[in-house]
């Protein structure tokens, strides 16, 4: 009986049948397991440098979910609510703003335009207010008020250096509001590699039949309790991983298409607006929304500069895509309807010819889209910003205004100077909503100013 079993387990190991060969066999192949192993140990301590390494292993983080999730409905009196899926309200505005989108999936996403023209839900059309940034906004208390008593008409989003964490309260319009800045579409293709170690580590595994499945399983589950004992132990010396990374290489032009992208997901969002943290409000809410969603146009600042600083940018070998006479300068403070901003994230050709051939003293966030609109939406932009700022002094940046700046007079000659702009096939006394650039030490007299001038 004994005898009948090794043989046949001699059968399933080798396929000569002697005990020595399929002895030797087992050594080698363990050895060889064992070498694999050690590889794939190199491989997931090493990945603790870059986060992927969270990605390793999937199906665990998914059992953690699944996990939390039963245990969440096991305090809610053990009934299992019933799940929506396809939820129509969070399709319609996510409820949180973090997600784990790549950029390429974001903007996939983001890109989706309804060809039915009936909502099938009351939509009051938004205003996104996008703020980029490096790190706090210093008149976070200046918006905040011009903000008040309007939630049903917009939303804020900020973009600031990864890491950056914008600290407010709960009850504040910027609350929540950071989408992630964390450039994720680069490591899509490390985490394809290591899944195609581990894929091929386990073929190996299959392929050598000498093994028992349960020798298998066994050396699989030490395995296992090997690398997520090294994981913890990587997690625990690793600290804080380094989140600077992807920031020098992302250029704002980067950035903004990130904030319209995610912008986007909402469906309410009508208008968007990107702003700076020296950007102020020289309106009331209420004058700078009837003025935002009762255009026609958007207010992206687009104009030919025939000087060195204008066309002198222009790179011969972005023909034949983007002509010289097609060429176009202007402030990256846009200001633009949903149509034009899922065309903007949509677009990855002329993009990609900006990213090649627009490098310094090129700077794509002041070229990309006052060309791009110029050659596809001309007839859908005013060619003008919405928002005020002082050249004048002449220099590589604009004018930047300090608490002693700020007077009456001054702001009233910002909101109106006396001359008309274009609006609608009409005309209007309002050509400026915001304005920049202020230092921080603007703010009090700002504030002091706000009932009396801008009216909010
Ligand atoms: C956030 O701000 C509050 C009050 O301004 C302060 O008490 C708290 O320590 C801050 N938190 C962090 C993490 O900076
Ligand atoms: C959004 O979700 C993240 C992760 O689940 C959580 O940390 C964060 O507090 C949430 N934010 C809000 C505003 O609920
Ligand atoms: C803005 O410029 C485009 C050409 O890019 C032109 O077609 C359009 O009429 C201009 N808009 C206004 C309001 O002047
Ligand atoms: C008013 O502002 C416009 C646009 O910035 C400018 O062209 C014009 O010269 C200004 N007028 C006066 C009187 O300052
Ligand atoms: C604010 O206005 C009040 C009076 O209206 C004045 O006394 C005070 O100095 C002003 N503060 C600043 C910082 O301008």
């Amino acid at each position: 009986m004994k005898r009948k079993s090794d043989e046949e387990e001699g059968e399933k190991f080798t396929v000569s049948g002697s005990k020595d060969f399929s002895c030797r066999v087992i050594k080698v192949v363990t050895s060889l397991l064992i070498f694999v192993a050690g590889v794939v140990l190199g491989l997931v301590a090493s990945s603790h440098f870059t986060p992927e390494a969270q990605l390793f292993f999937p199906p665990s983080s998914y059992y953690k979910a699944v996990q939390v999730q039963e245990k969440e409905s096991c305090l809610n009196g053990g009934v299992r609510e019933k799940e929506d899926f396809l939820d129509f309200r969070r399709f319609l505005k996510p409820e949180n703003l973090t997600h784990k989108m790549s950029d390429e999936e974001l903007f996939w996403r983001a890109s989706m335009v309804p060809i039915k023209r009936k909502y099938p839900f009351k939509r009051v059309p938004k205003v996104a207010f996008m703020f980029l940034t490096r790190g706090p906004l210093p008149f976070l208390p200046l918006w905040e008020r011009f903000f008040k008593r309007h939630e049903e008409l917009f939303s804020v989003y900020i973009h600031a250096l990864p890491g950056y964490d914008l600290n407010v309260s709960m009850t504040s319009a910027f609350y929540g509001r950071q989408i992630p800045s964390q450039e994720l579409s680069g490591e899509g293709n490390r985490i394809y590699y290591h899944q195609s170690y581990f894929a091929s580590v386990v073929n190996a595994v299959r392929w050598s039949r000498v093994i028992t499945a349960v020798f298998q399983l066994s050396i699989i589950r030490v395995l296992g309790k090997l690398v997520n004992s090294v994981r913890q132990q990587c997690e625990l010396w690793s600290g804080p991983l380094p989140l600077d990374v992807h920031w020098g290489t992302v250029t704002l032009a980067d950035g903004e298409r990130r904030l319209l992208a995610n912008a986007l997901l909402d469906h309410s969002n009508e208008r968007f607006v990107l702003l700076s943290e020296s950007c102020i409000p020289v309106y009331d809410f209420v004058t700078v929304y009837n003025y935002l969603t009762g255009s026609a146009q958007s207010f992206v600042e687009s104009y030919d500069d025939p000087s060195r600083y204008g066309r002198g940018r222009y790179n011969r070998n972005m023909l034949p895509d983007i002509k010289l006479f097609q060429w176009r300068k202007g402030s990256q403070w846009f200001e633009m309807t949903r149509k034009l901003a899922a065309n903007i994230i949509s677009d990855t050709k002329y993009y990609t010819v900006f990213k090649k051939y627009c490098k310094p003293s090129c700077y794509p966030d002041e070229h990309y889209l006052p060309t791009y609109l110029n050659m596809f939406f001309g007839s859908h932009n005013s060619n003008r910003s919405v928002t005020w700022v002082d050249w004048s002094k002449g220099g590589p940046h604009p004018a930047a205004f300090g608490g002693s700046d700020i007077t009456e007079g001054f702001i009233q000659s910002i909101r109106n100077n006396g001359s008309m702009c274009a609006y609608n096939s009409d005309y209007t006394s309002i050509c400026y909503l915001f304005a920049r650039k202020f230092a921080p030490s603007a703010l009090e007299p700002l504030l002091n100013l706000t009932s009396t001038v801008m009216k909010f």
